[in-house]
């Protein structure tokens, strides 16, 4: 059975961890000691949607790990002529010894799973983003220690990035206040989900109630990729931006994450974005080292 990294709920809490030590280890590792871990191990990664950061880091990190990496681009692939994702995973993975796919639909990935005999990594669903909480968590024990019992504001769209925040919650014990107009909520099946669990996650429509005391404020875009009715998510969304006034209501050590792209003077300014609280950067940074942990916990 292979080790996918599907999601943060399909894996239990002592994995996460690990992949998060390996992470923290291989960062303070000299780049010839890293060089081994991986030698020899090819990842392909097939992207339907753009990408920046997941592309560039998981094809450094592999590299820099010892292995090597092919980009695919889906619409140049038999993939945008019709084969199915079952088939492809069955020949990609008589190539390659691991597959991370960013995809629209979330059942592309489950299939590639089912079919592949190599690890699958979601790179980005209209579901979910784990590989970027990965980053997050470990850009906020970074400076903050560990993150079980700290509390975290999301403000803004309810969208794939807040459903692996809710996820991430259970799983890592910290309390996640969730700051939302009513028609964006977080997908109804993941609130449950986290519900069923006890997990400490408060939804609510006001932005300053959700930052109070919360040792994080993140956001994301609030037009995300495949988005419909962009006009309308930012009327509805205008009231939850990132701004000065919003983080007065935190505390001034409150920190501000937000995984990137962003629309500036959109979710956030660019006085919270380039203020002395933002570590966006760490967090892009932490991509790189986030994704070694993965790809080696995967191919370990
Ligand atoms: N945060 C993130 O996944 O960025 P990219 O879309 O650039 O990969
Ligand atoms: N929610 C955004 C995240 C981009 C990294 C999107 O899906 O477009």
């Amino acid at each position: 059975m292979s080790r996918h990294f599907l999601d943060i709920h399909e894996l239990e809490s002592g994995v996460l961890r690990q992949i998060l030590d390996v992470a923290m280890e291989v960062k303070g590792e000299e780049k010839r000691t890293q060089a081994s871990r991986l030698s020899q191990k090819t990842l392909a990664m097939i992207f339907d949607k753009p990408s920046t950061r997941t592309r560039v880091s998981f094809e450094v990190a592999i590299k820099m790990l010892g292995g090597d990496a092919v980009v695919l681009n889906a619409k140049e692939m038999q993939l945008g002529r019709g084969e199915t994702i079952g088939d492809t995973a069955r020949v990609l993975s008589r190539y390659v010894d691991a597959i991370m796919i960013r995809t629209d639909n979330h059942d592309k990935l489950l299939q590639l799973a089912e079919a592949a005999d190599v690890p699958v990594i979601n790179g980005l669903t209209d579901f979910s983003h784990p590989c970027q909480i990965m980053a997050d968590i470990m850009t906020l024990e970074e400076h903050l220690g560990p993150i079980r019992g700290k509390t975290l504001a999301w403000t803004g769209d309810g969208n794939n990035v807040a459903t692996s925040w809710i996820h991430a919650a259970q799983r890592f014990d910290f309390n996640l206040n969730i700051a939302c107009p009513e028609a964006l909520r977080p997908n109804p099946e993941v609130v449950a989900w986290a519900e069923e669990r006890q997990a400490r996650v408060s939804i609510m429509e006001d932005p300053k109630a959700a930052v109070a005391g919360a040792e994080a404020v993140m956001t994301d875009v609030w037009v995300s990729m495949g988005d419909e009715n962009a006009d309308e998510r930012r009327s509805l969304l205008a009231p939850y931006q990132v701004n000065d006034e919003l983080m007065t209501a935190a505390t001034p050590e409150t920190l501000f994450l937000h995984c990137l792209p962003a629309h500036r003077e959109e979710e956030v300014t660019t006085s919270v974005i380039d203020g002395p609280q933002s570590v966006v950067f760490d967090q892009a940074e932490n991509r790189l080292h986030a994704q070694k942990g993965i790809l080696a916990w995967c191919l370990g």
